[in-house]
């Protein structure tokens, strides 16, 4: 199926590991150029090169901590240069963190909620203006599946997370009129580089192997497995494809069936 993506211009934060380094390939894989950020320079860079090569479209990597507003602006001026502007913006950089309300410092909240939340609000002031001259485009952030089921363990992502949940039904009210249409992915567990560096680490105190641990924690969802990152970043190409035109301001789970409501 021909999702319409090829040429479009989409830039992706956190895009060099995990999630969004799986989205960044798929949208090249449709023919899209591709800018990712991250804080890591070296990486982010190495992972830019790595898909230009092998699907043959233009990419670019950009160190860029999203916590930082300058980093904000210095990636939107190498876009610019770069690419001209962006069809697609992906906010996708975020963290678990699993200090408890009654120990985390206001430091703490206020780091989680730069995070998360900040993140998006100053990437969409600085890219909506180049989605406004091309007739339109696509905003899709990253949440969690933690922002409507919270995880009791990680209250600050759980809040922040739902935060962003609430800015994108907001910015898709405000920006419906600019032919610009935001919606949010909730994404249940998805088995990233990083889960196994933390399974590795837990199942030890255990007594197990990192792919029991994993088990244990896949039966958290019906499904009774983590999503690849590959897989879930199908649905990502879709949401921002012509192909879901009518979807505004929604908030779409990919969790194997964990979200315990209707
Ligand atoms: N994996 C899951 O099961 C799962 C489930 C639900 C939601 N999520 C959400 O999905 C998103 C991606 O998660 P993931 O599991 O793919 O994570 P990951 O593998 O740890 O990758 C995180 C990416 O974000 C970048 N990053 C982190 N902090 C950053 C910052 N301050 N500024 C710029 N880039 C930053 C990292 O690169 P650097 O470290 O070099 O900056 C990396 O590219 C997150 O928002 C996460 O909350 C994940």
């Amino acid at each position: 199926m021909d999702l319409g993506l090829k040429g479009k211009q989409v830039f992706i934060t956190g895009g060099s590991n995990g999630i969004g380094l799986a989205v960044a390939k798929a949208f090249a894989r449709e023919g899209a150029e591709v800018a990712i950020a991250a804080r890591t320079k070296e990486k982010v860079e190495a992972e830019a090169k790595a898909i230009a090569d092998e699907f043959g479209v233009k990419t670019l990597g950009i160190a860029m901590d999203v916590t930082k507003p300058e980093d904000i602006e210095k990636g939107r001026l190498e876009i610019e240069k770069e690419f001209g502007g962006i069809d697609i913006l992906i906010n996708n950089a975020g963290t678990g963190t699993e200090e408890k309300i009654m120990e985390a410092s206001d430091d703490k909240w206020y780091a989680v909620w730069d995070l998360h939340v900040m993140s998006a609000i100053r990437t969409a002031k600085a890219f909506v203006p180049y989605m406004k001259k091309r007739g339109g485009g696509c905003i899709l952030n990253t949440s969690s599946i933690c922002a409507t089921q919270p995880l009791w363990y990680e209250p600050i992502y759980n809040t922040t997370k739902a935060a962003l949940v609430m800015f994108d039904k907001c910015l898709a009210n405000e920006l419906v009129g600019d032919n610009i249409r935001v919606n949010t992915i909730s994404p249940g567990l998805i088995l990233t580089p990083d889960w196994w560096k933390t399974a590795g680490i837990l199942a030890e105190k255990d007594g197990i192997t990192a792919k029991e641990y994993l088990d244990n924690v896949a039966h958290a969802a019906p499904i009774d497995r983590f999503a690849t990152p590959e897989e879930l970043a199908e649905t990502y190409l879709f949401m921002c494809s012509e192909k879901s035109s009518y979807t505004l301001g929604a908030n779409f789970f990919v969790d194997g069936g964990w979200l315990n409501t209707i």
